[in-house]
């Protein structure tokens, strides 16, 4: 039996996701949202693809849940992005209503299913479905980090000029400002970028990866990236699917992690057909700990207003 991905909210992220999960001949995907005709039209439009993509994927529009049961992955895009001059945490208390909505009927119908939430503000969103599925720490995961690296791997490839494919990149700690990319582990063929590049051109890239979000928002103005980041939710449904054992930075729930206690943050990660199969700890320094540390306060006071 093929597997099945539903994916919830059927805008640019989720209909974009679908779009490259079926293009990856991964899985069949069900595709939901409250707005009527959007899930069911895109659905249409992507299935009429597959014979020249030659891809047997099977693809659904609907409004209703119980198409989606037995979801081996339920990845969550429902919920509003943000526009010029938002943060990612003004979409708080709108995406918490949507996420509640959306993770009890889900979870009602594919009680064993890993969750990817997209949903903005990340790591309090994932926080949210975590709590609210009763699930396993293992099996709700957030999509952020995969993203984020991908930025500082693009940025950093376009800099020296070299294949993106020759490039690894690290970003840990909450998707938000204080994100904490990490040049000491982002390499070229294995060589750290800091034998290569100039500090302060370095400081640059990680700056530009920490906007990497806004610069996109203010071009597009109506709405919010999603080409890079439903290609990450992709490589993570993969690397379940798979079961690939991939390390991705992604958020996980940390119990002691890194110091962080019952806290969904950023970390490396092993993905494979359980979900979360390990939490890798890398050393860090005083200081890459002490902005890991700020990243985590900020993500600890978003869940402290919606009290998850
Ligand atoms: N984690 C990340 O790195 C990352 C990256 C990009 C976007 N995002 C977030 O993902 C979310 C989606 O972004 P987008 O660009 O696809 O937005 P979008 O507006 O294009 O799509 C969101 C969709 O969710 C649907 N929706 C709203 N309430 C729903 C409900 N109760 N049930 C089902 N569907 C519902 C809407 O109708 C809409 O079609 C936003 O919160 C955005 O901030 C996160």
């Amino acid at each position: 039996m093929r597997k099945k991905v539903t994916v919830v909210g059927s805008g640019n992220v989720g209909a974009t996701a679908a779009h490259w999960i079926a293009s990856k001949e991964l899985a069949d995907v069900v595709l939901i949202d409250i707005v009527e005709g959007i899930p069911q039209g895109k659905g249409l439009d992507l299935l009429e693809a597959m014979p020249i993509e030659k891809r047997d994927c099977h693809i659904i529009g609907t409004q209703d849940y119980a198409d989606t049961a037995k979801s081996d992955i339920v990845v969550i895009t429902a919920g509003i992005p943000r526009k010029p001059g938002m943060s990612r945490d003004d979409l708080l208390n709108t995406n918490l209503k949507i996420m509640k909505d959306v993770v009890s009927k889900a979870v009602q119908f594919s009680p064993d299913c890993i969750l990817i939430i997209v949903s903005n503000p990340l790591d309090a969103m994932a926080q949210a479905a975590y709590k609210m599925s009763g699930f396993a720490r293992e099996r709700v995961i957030g999509m952020a980090g995969v993203l984020d690296s991908a930025r500082f791997r693009a940025f950093i490839a376009d800099h020296l000029k070299v294949s993106v494919e020759n490039v690894t990149a690290f970003v840990l700690g909450g998707h938000g400002d204080s994100m904490v990319p990490l040049p000491r582990y982002s390499t070229v063929a294995g060589i750290p970028i800091t034998e290569l590049i100039d500090p302060q051109t370095i400081e640059r890239l990680v700056q530009r990866t920490r906007d990497g979000g806004a610069e996109i928002v203010k071009y597009l103005k109506t709405g919010s990236a999603y080409y890079a980041p439903s290609a990450a939710v992709t490589e993570m449904v993969e690397a379940i699917l798979k079961d690939k054992k991939k390390i991705l930075p992604c958020a996980a729930y940390l119990e002691g992690e890194y110091g962080i206690n019952g806290l969904f943050v950023g970390v490396p990660v092993k993905l494979g057909a359980k979900g979360i199969e390990q939490i890798i700890e890398i050393k860090l320094t005083a200081y890459e700990q002490e902005q890991l540390n700020r990243s985590a306060g900020a993500v600890k006071e978003l869940v402290g207003v919606i009290g998850v």
